[in-house]
């Protein structure tokens, strides 16, 4: 799995590479091949999942054959990164960053927002019988990354010490957080939404994996709260969801001037409507809608499914509810001053 031959005898990255050590291993988490788990997630027995160690990240087998070679993805400092814990506005983030950075060029708009913006370990993560040859297409492999013009706009759900150490002080990055009940939910459908992924369960059973940290990507406090510690990083921008879905305008604003751009009112104007949910889930640049026509997705429910803060209520049981809140508790104790917001009075 490691490359030992790409390290100097001290195990120290050569110069041009990067200036440090890669001392990430992963196991196999074998109950992912058989029992509960594989009921519930029936479609991961051809590729089964990992953990890393140190971090307890978990993911598919096949990202812990190239995490080093991500991890030495070099950034560029024209780069802007969006780094986030799946489901919480990724996809809204990206584009709103991607117009930003592109003069709100609404017809080089339409192309797929995964062209222009890659998801970094995308390709590194699912089997090849996972995809269909059009997505496949579409996917931007690191050596295709490194050809692109600048400015990249790169995605990435790795937590930031699977990511480049050199990631913060090279280049801007905006991190999303949105609060877990929702996250969770919108995890869920998720699940349901790619055959690849597909979870059969109920919700709280999900909840239950999600909060183990048996999910893809998670443990989700550890993502989040290492976010947290560097959100004081000049090059660093930490967001809400849950203020992007209260003031949209504002959260432009505040991305705009992280990005060193200004916008005409205009362009304000046009890139709030461009993102306002039901124009964002009508767009088939981001939509992902047009890939159900390639199969590995579930033909009912939508990537931008709904949009909303408190989703959550309609999905949770008073006991699971107490069980999550406890589970937050624990997670948050010591870090008073991050808050979720799960529910607005007011939102978009
Ligand atoms: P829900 O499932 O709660 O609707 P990601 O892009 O990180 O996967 O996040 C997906 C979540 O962001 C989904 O949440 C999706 O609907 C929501 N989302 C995407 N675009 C949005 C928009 N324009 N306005 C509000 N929410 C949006």
């Amino acid at each position: 799995m490691f490359h030992a031959e790409e390290l100097s005898t001290t195990g120290v990255a050569k110069e041009d590479e990067i200036h440090a050590e890669w001392d990430v291993k992963f196991r196999r988490v074998d109950k992912s091949l058989n029992g509960n788990f594989k009921e519930h997630f029936p479609n991961c027995e051809e590729h089964g999942f990992v953990t890393s160690e140190p971090g307890g990240f978990f993911l598919m087998d096949k990202y812990s054959h190239h995490a080093e070679k991500i991890y030495r993805f070099q950034p560029r400092s024209d780069d802007v990164w969006v780094v986030t814990f799946p489901r919480c506005g990724t996809t809204w983030t990206q584009e709103l960053v991607w117009m930003i950075m592109n003069d709100c060029d609404k017809i080089r708009a339409k192309a797929p927002l995964m062209v222009r913006s890659p998801f970094l370990e995308l390709p590194y993560m699912l089997p090849l019988n996972a995809t269909s040859p059009e997505i496949r297409n579409m996917m931007v492999t690191l050596e295709m990354m490194e050809e692109m013009p600048s400015p990249r706009i790169i995605k990435s759900h790795l937590p930031f010490y699977l990511l480049h150490p050199k990631l913060l002080d090279t280049c801007k990055v905006v991190y999303v957080a949105r609060n877990p009940k929702d996250v969770i939910v919108s995890f869920f459908y998720h699940h349901r939404l790619f055959d690849f992924h597909y979870f059969d369960g109920d919700v709280e059973k999900f909840a239950q994996y999600f909060m183990d940290g048996e999910v893809m990507f998670s443990p989700f406090f550890p993502h989040i709260l290492d976010a947290w510690s560097k959100r004081h990083h000049p090059n660093m921008l930490f967001l809400f969801y849950e203020d992007l879905k209260k003031d949209l305008r504002r959260e432009i604003e505040k991305i705009a001037k992280f990005l060193d751009k200004s916008l005409s009112e205009e362009q304000l104007t046009d890139l709030r409507e461009h993102l306002r949910f039901d124009n964002f889930a009508k767009n088939e640049s981001v939509n992902m809608e047009p890939a159900k026509q390639f199969g590995h997705f579930s033909t009912e429910g939508h990537f931008i499914r709904k949009g909303k803060t408190g989703d959550w209520k309609n999905h949770f049981s008073p006991e699971m509810n107490k069980r999550i809140d406890e589970w937050i508790d624990k997670n948050l104790n010591g870090c008073a001053d991050l808050k979720f917001i799960t529910q607005l009075e007011f939102q978009d």
